[in-house]
């Protein structure tokens, strides 16, 4: 059986029906209604005592006898709930004949057996009658009587209930007799009630008027008992014989008042409470059983009462024997019954644990087995996974090996187009210095450049978006102004193709926080595609809407071009998507980095097509929505990509005021570039300016160390060293610590941007760059170095406390003067000696100092052995040729020339001063 099949409710189930076995089913039984007149007499009691006995002897019976209590209106009511009841048998001892016929025979039309006991009904519509014959128990009396006759006799009948059947068939019975003999005088009769209450008085008062009586013939032993109490009282209850009826046995019954003496004799009337029950079951069993069952009756007088009690004790014992066995019985009915229910319940719950036992092992080899399959199913999962990882793996390696090349191959196309584009920079300066007009050919290469630039910045930047490597530097910017300047780069082109192109803004002031070089991208993306889509004489315009009660504004890109067809709308901003009625070439990632670039923005981008397209890209106003490091004021990094090409340069120079070209000394440039063409055009340009030294990469360094220029060129693919890597070991060489270097990379991203501030580099320039932004920044590095000139020669004898160099300087700076006090007053200290002691050469030593402090070493020690001087003649009342030696000069007269042309005083005089 599957385990499935085992429901746990079926279980439930199971056991209910357990226990519903467990009791006996009553409505499965026999119903017994049975309507006793009274229950306060023995005799009464007797029948109730045996009907119980006899029913007890059959389990399926029941017995529910209810007390009319001689009312006889109830006694109806009773049967009336038996037959609504459809008890199965009724039996009924009415009280009086008459009113209980109509109720007896209603039962029998309802289909319910009645069976009478004791008392009849006025007909003969009931199924059985069980009880003695009354008539003949009334001649019984009668006879007693008649056989103790001798002159005469006078006699006194005491009646049962009126409208009883057993009164009135006892009283017919008796005068059937004593009516026959007419020496019987018959004194008169008494209606009682059955009990002897009812009767003593009336008798008492009939005996008084009639005088002595010999016989009284009660119907019943109670009313027999009253009798004899009214004659004892009268003191005649010696002349008096009193016959009762009933028998019965025990201390108050008929039996023992005959014995006393009390009663001549009493009639046994059964009470056939046993039969009735008897008769009820023979019914039931569709047994013959007889319309009337007439039980026996016999006189009981001082010659048999002995025996009859005797017997009737037996019986009695037999029957409390019986009694007893019954109840035992019935008590180890109950014990069986109960017994056999627990055992029934912990069947049930065997069978539900077995059950249960099953399906656990069932589901145990079950789940055994579908762990097995489980296991199959992993292994084979995870061997298909690991393939799918290893092809994964190798696709992306593969496309990682392809996307290297592609960046590779860009970072490749910068420099010589850096070198293209700077040449035409160079033509067009040329033509203007010659008042030339610039040539169509020149204006060709420099928008194609441009164009090819684009394309290849597109590519770098697909790379760097698909690695999540942008960082937005957002600065606060004009939002109109920045469109115009991107509007007149299309306007040339606008004219040429005789496109009406516009640009407007309903708030021409506002300013939003943009990354420039981002939104640039953006701009000339969305304004590429329309130029390319939008036929000649077409329109396009270029509308910002500032949504006044809004936090945001949209700029809006439209054009009457050939649209999208509206099934691909959803699609523009996929990576390499392109319309299916674009017939022109297109990469298929400028819509896709735009989107990702107003993202990055956290603004949104959107597109219509409806007579042509529309792009709309909503910004945010403020910048709130940047955290802080997104967002910059003065950007460090010198982009070009910043810089219109077209434009003049912009950058603040007013305060750079190197005269380079005048002078004997000119400043020197370390070039370190591999690209040939590149190296050449840069020498050729800066030499006009600057002496340049040329290193092709491979002896950068030592050119570094031998030259000690002023300012460092250092490319970063190089083939011995990278750039970053030369940067390095010269930042971390006292000869060559303080040079300034400008890394030229065409890795534009932000890891090589660390990477060169890493290596100490001071500028970085990304490929291509402008030709006079790299001069500005020469001329703004040598600058700065002149400032920190400036300063060193105005505080010597504080340089080596100033915390603001960096640290190799410091400790240069530190040594340097450290030296110079230890050979204070050793005036053959020469700059050979301290070249030795700082572990460097003459030149190196002369070079670092001169580039670094802007004076000569030997200046410099004079200058340091002076200004000790100076601190002594104000601090301390040593003599000046004490002063003088022990400041390094051989004599006092050389230290007075030398302190006075440095300070215009002598020493003497300035300490007199002082
Ligand atoms: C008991 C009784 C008996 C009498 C019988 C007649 O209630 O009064 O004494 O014999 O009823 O129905």
């Amino acid at each position: 059986m599957s385990p499935k099949r085992i429901n746990p409710i079926l279980f439930l189930f199971l056991i209910f029906l357990l226990f519903s076995c467990s009791s006996r089913n009553e409505k499965d039984g026999i119903r017994i209604g049975f309507s006793q007149a009274m229950v306060d007499d023995e005799w009464r009691q007797s029948m109730n005592n045996a009907m119980q006995l006899r029913a007890s002897l059959y389990p399926n019976i029941t017995l529910d006898i209810s007390n009319a209590n001689y009312d006889v209106q109830r006694q109806i009511t009773q049967l009336r709930k038996f037959i609504a009841d459809s008890v199965d048998i009724i039996i009924v001892s009415p009280i009086q004949s008459k009113p209980i016929t109509p109720i007896v025979e209603e039962a029998m039309n309802s289909g319910i057996p009645v069976v009478l006991v004791d008392r009849k009904t006025d007909n003969e519509k009931y199924t059985v009658y069980v009880g003695a014959d009354n008539i003949e128990v009334g001649r019984n009396a009668a006879k007693i009587i008649v056989s103790n006759i001798r002159d005469s006799l006078r006699v006194i009948e005491i009646k049962g209930l009126k409208g009883s059947s057993p009164a009135k068939e006892r009283s017919l019975g008796f005068h059937q007799v004593i009516d026959k003999f007419g020496n019987i005088e018959f004194c008169g009769a008494i209606e009682g009630d059955w009990e002897k209450e009812s009767v003593t008085e009336s008798f008492r008062e009939m005996l008084l008027r009639t005088g002595p009586v010999d016989y009284v013939f009660a119907h019943n032993d109670r009313m027999a008992k009253g009798a004899w109490e009214v004659a004892r009282n009268l003191g005649i209850e010696n002349n008096i014989k009193i016959i009762g009826v009933d028998g019965l046995n025990g201390p108050n019954g008929g039996i023992q008042l005959v014995k006393d003496g009390m009663l001549a004799a009493t009639i046994l009337y059964p009470t056939g409470g046993d039969e009735a029950i008897k008769t009820a079951l023979g019914l039931l069993n569709n047994e013959d059983v007889p319309k009337n069952i007439i039980l026996n009756t016999t006189v009981i007088d001082r010659f048999n009462a002995e025996i009859m009690q005797n017997q009737l004790n037996k019986i009695n014992e037999h029957q409390t024997l019986l009694e007893s066995q019954v109840s035992a019985i019935k008590r180890q009915e109950q014990l069986y019954y109960s017994q056999s229910n627990i055992l029934k319940i912990i069947l049930g719950f065997s069978l539900i644990i077995l059950s249960l036992a099953i399906y656990s092992i069932y589901s145990k080899i079950a789940i055994v087995r579908k762990n097995r399959q489980l296991e199959i199913t992993n292994r084979k999962i995870t061997v298909q996974r690991n393939q799918i990882e290893k092809i994964a793996n190798e696709v992306k390696e593969s496309n990682e090996a392809k996307m290297n090349f592609f960046t590779g191959l860009s970072h490749e196309f910068k420099t010589p187009i850096t070198l293209i584009m700077s040449s035409i920079e160079s033509l067009r300066e040329w033509d203007k210095k010659k008042g030339n007009k610039t040539g169509f050919e020149i204006e060709l290469i420099q928008n194609n450049s441009n164009r090819l630039l684009r394309l290849i910045n597109s590519l770098l930047d697909f790379r760097k978006v698909e690695d999540q490597k942008f960082n937005v530097r957002a600065s606060k910017t004009n939002i109109y102004k920045f469109s115009n300047n991107i509007y007149k780069e299309f306007k040339g082109e606008a004219k040429k193709r005789g496109i009406n192109f516009n640009i407007s803004s309903n708030n021409e002031e506002l300013d939003l926080f943009i990354d420039r070089n981002l939104m640039d991208k953006v701009y000339f993306n969305l304004l590429s595609n329309a130029f390319k889509f939008t036929p000649d004489n077409g329109r396009i315009d270029i509308e910002i809407h500032d949504n006044f009660e809004e936090s945001s504004i949209s700029i809006h890109f439209k054009d009457n071009g050939i649209g999208i067809p509206e099934n691909e709308l959803k699609n523009v901003f996929t990576p390499f998507f392109k319309g299916s009625n674009n017939r022109k070439n297109s990469s298929g990632v400028g819509l896709h980095l735009s989107k990702q670039f107003v993202e990055l923005h956290l603004g949104k981008i959107e597109v219509k097509s409806h007579n042509g397209t529309e792009f709309i890209v909503t910004l945010f106003k403020g910048n709130t929505h940047f955290n802080e490091d997104q967002i910059v004021v003065d950007p460090e990094i010198v982009d070009s990509t910043l810089i219109n090409f077209s434009e003049d340069i912009t950058m603040d120079d007013t305060h750079i005021k190197l005269d380079t070209n005048t002078g004997e000394e000119r400043y020197c440039i370390l070039l370190i570039e591999d690209n040939r063409d590149l190296s050449f055009f840069l020498k050729n340009k800066l030499s006009v300016e600057y002496d340049i030294v040329l290193s092709d990469g491979t002896d950068g360094t030592e050119l570094a160390f031998e030259h000690v220029p002023d300012v460092i060129l250092c490319d970063v693919n190089l083939p011995v060293k990278n750039g970053f890597e030369i940067c390095e070991i010269l930042k971390n060489d006292l000869r060559t610590s303080h040079i300034p270097v400008i890394i030229l990379t065409a890795l534009g991203n932000k890891e090589s941007f660390i990477k060169g501030l890493q290596s100490g580099a001071d500028l970085y320039l990304t490929k291509p760059f402008n030709y006079s932004i790299l001069t500005q920044s020469i001329k703004s590095l040598l600058y700065n170095r002149e400032k920190l000139r400036y300063y060193y020669t105005n505080n010597i004898h504080k340089i080596d406390q100033v915390q603001s160099f960096r640290n190799p300087e410091q400790l240069f700076v530190r040594e340097l003067n450290k030296q110079i006090k230890d050979n204070l007053d050793n005036a053959g200290f020469s700059v050979e000696n301290l070249a030795d002691a700082l572990n460097i050469s003459r030149v190196q030593l002369y070079r670092k100092v001169k580039a670094m402090l802007g004076i000569s070493v030997s200046d410099y020690i004079s200058n340091f052995r002076l200004e000790n001087a100076k601190s002594m003649l104000e601090t301390t009342d040593k003599s000046i040729a004490e002063i003088g030696y022990s400041t390094g000069f051989s004599s006092p007269n050389y230290f007075s020339t030398a302190f006075k042309s440095k300070y215009g005083v002598t020493p003497g005089a300035y300490k007199k001063s002082f």
